[in-house]
């Protein structure tokens, strides 16, 4: 009866060591299938396989689990098998960990590099600190106020990644032209308005492939008139959001030639601008987030460096 008590004690103890193992597996599974669609390199029958192995396997050893309860007796042999089932699930706990802990070490690598790729743009662009960060943060309060209908169309990570390196491209353009305080001639505008496919060059054979579209149409307007002219039907639906957090957030920063806009100001002009510049439902949403959510997210607060250069938001702001 004791070895039929430890036995049983030990394939449960194993069950429970599996499940864990299994419900985190299948998160980690169900996260990678999310970021793999993003990059289109996670096969959907790969997934389906890998669920119905997990899930084979855990009916096996709950049958083995019925099987030990139900016996009559236990002997040295079952308890060498019990031992064994033990020691298997505490290895498959130890792997699925491990490539946790490994999961979590790549991820962190990854916001390091976005970070660094941030901290260099903003290291050339000195007048507009700060710019990449708020501009991903008023991304990401517009994607949390999408109708799911929207919001099934297009990855949050794409968006975040996109918003926070929309501008990556500046890297690309000199200096003197990029942090002038005085009025940019013809000549010079058209280097800066290069600053959308020179960040394509930058990440199109990278594994950030899946956001290159939406930066290098940032600067489209829904009227053709952007940058490249593209049309509208054309432009990523994360493009056309960021361009409304990028045209917020130039309201809301102070110029060397015209102070920051106020709040009501800003949405006032995001309004003017929706059927010609930006797209006339995602404004709707936009404006009818809570100016109190701006203000929690310190969206409205955070912008208020004082710029000196002229550069790229009048082309979407004319006249504001
Ligand atoms: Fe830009
Ligand atoms: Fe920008």
């Amino acid at each position: 009866m004791l070895l039929k008590i430890i036995c049983i004690f030990l394939v449960t103890s194993g069950g429970c060591i599996i499940l864990y193992s299994l419900v985190s597996f299948i998160k980690s599974l169900v996260n990678l299938k999310i970021q793999a669609n993003e990059q289109k390199i996670f096969a959907d029958w790969i997934y389906t396989a890998s669920m119905v192995l997990i899930l084979l396997f855990l009916l096996g050893y709950i049958t083995v689990g019925i099987a030990y309860v139900a016996m009559p007796a236990a002997t040295l042999s079952n308890l060498i098998v019990a031992s064994i089932l033990l020691l298997g699930s505490v290895f498959v706990c130890t792997m699925v960990i491990t490539l946790k802990r490994m999961s979590a070490a790549i991820s962190k690598k990854t916001a390091e590099i976005i970070k660094t790729l941030v901290n260099t743009i903003e290291a050339k662009d000195q007048y507009t600190q700060g710019h990449s960060v708020h501009v991903a943060g008023i991304t990401e309060l517009i994607y949390n106020h999408l109708p799911e209908k929207i919001k099934h169309k297009i990855s949050r990570s794409v968006l975040t990644d996109a918003a926070i390196l929309h501008d990556i491209g500046k890297i690309g353009i000199a200096d003197n032209i990029l942090n002038k305080p005085d009025k940019l001639t013809a000549e010079e505008r058209k280097i800066i308005e290069q600053h959308p496919q020179i960040g394509k060059n930058i990440l199109e054979h990278t594994s950030y492939q899946s956001i290159v579209e939406a930066i290098y149409c940032h600067h489209e307007r829904i009227d053709g008139k952007g940058y490249f002219n593209i049309p509208s039907g054309k432009i990523p639906l994360e493009a056309k959001i960021i361009a409304i957090a990028d045209t917020f957030s130039a309201l809301c920063t102070d110029r060397v030639y015209r102070p920051k806009k106020t709040y009501d100001d800003a949405i006032r002009i995001i309004r003017e601008a929706a059927g010609t510049q930006l797209d006339i439902e995602l404004v709707d949403i936009f404006c009818s987030i809570p100016k109190k959510e701006f203000e929690d997210e310190g969206v409205i607060s955070c912008c208020s460096q004082s710029g000196k250069t002229a550069i790229e938001e009048t082309i979407f702001l004319k006249g504001t």
